[in-house]
């Protein structure tokens, strides 16, 4: 696939088959992110993979209705920036740890898994924080899902090209 084939083709999937997507596979797209542009090579991105005990921890602290939702795909993957507390290298960290989320998605989805990038609330609080180890200094930048596609999304709608750039004198 051509990489803007790549970049269409990856879409948030919300149905999962259950098979979990195996400790060398996730190793070999997290490493993807190593890639990642990154100033003063701060290198800002965690990526902390949920077991089966995180995950029921989780869930404990999400309560019953987030807890199903929890359970949508085999593999989860919490991702973070490690943050220096300077205000203009915290948003260029947020920015490279976004940077290398994408490549992680667009690497799983050449490989034919589906992926969902999420922010649940629970992972916005010190008790789902704690419970997956985010230490502070650590921003929470997404719940990645990944498994096999169990159903394809509906097509995608997105504004033309035409709509978000403009050539300046
Ligand atoms: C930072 C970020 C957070 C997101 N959080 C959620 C979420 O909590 N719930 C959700 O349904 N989708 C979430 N999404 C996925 C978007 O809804 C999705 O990308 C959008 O619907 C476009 O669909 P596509 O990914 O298939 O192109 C998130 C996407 C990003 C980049």
């Amino acid at each position: 696939m051509s990489l803007e084939e790549l970049a269409a083709a990856r879409r948030t999937h919300k149905s999962f088959g259950p098979e979990p997507v195996s400790r060398s596979t996730l190793l070999e797209l997290l490493e993807v992110a190593r890639f990642a542009p990154t100033h003063h090579l701060n290198q800002p991105w965690r990526f902390r993979v949920l077991g089966p005990e995180t995950l029921e921890a989780l869930k404990r602290v999400a309560g019953e209705k987030e807890a199903q939702k929890l359970d949508r795909a085999p593999t989860l993957v919490v991702a973070s920036a490690a943050l220096t507390g300077d205000l203009v290298m915290d948003e260029e960290d947020v920015c490279a740890t976004a940077a290398a989320v994408q490549l992680v998605l667009l690497a799983a989805t050449e490989r034919g898994l589906a992926t969902y990038w999420r922010t649940p609330q629970v992972l916005r609080t010190a008790q789902g924080r704690a419970a997956v180890g985010i230490p502070p200094g650590e921003r929470f930048l997404g719940l990645l899902h990944f498994g096999t596609p169990a159903r394809e999304p509906a097509p995608r709608e997105r504004d033309p090209v035409e709509s978000y750039v403009d050539f300046l004198p």
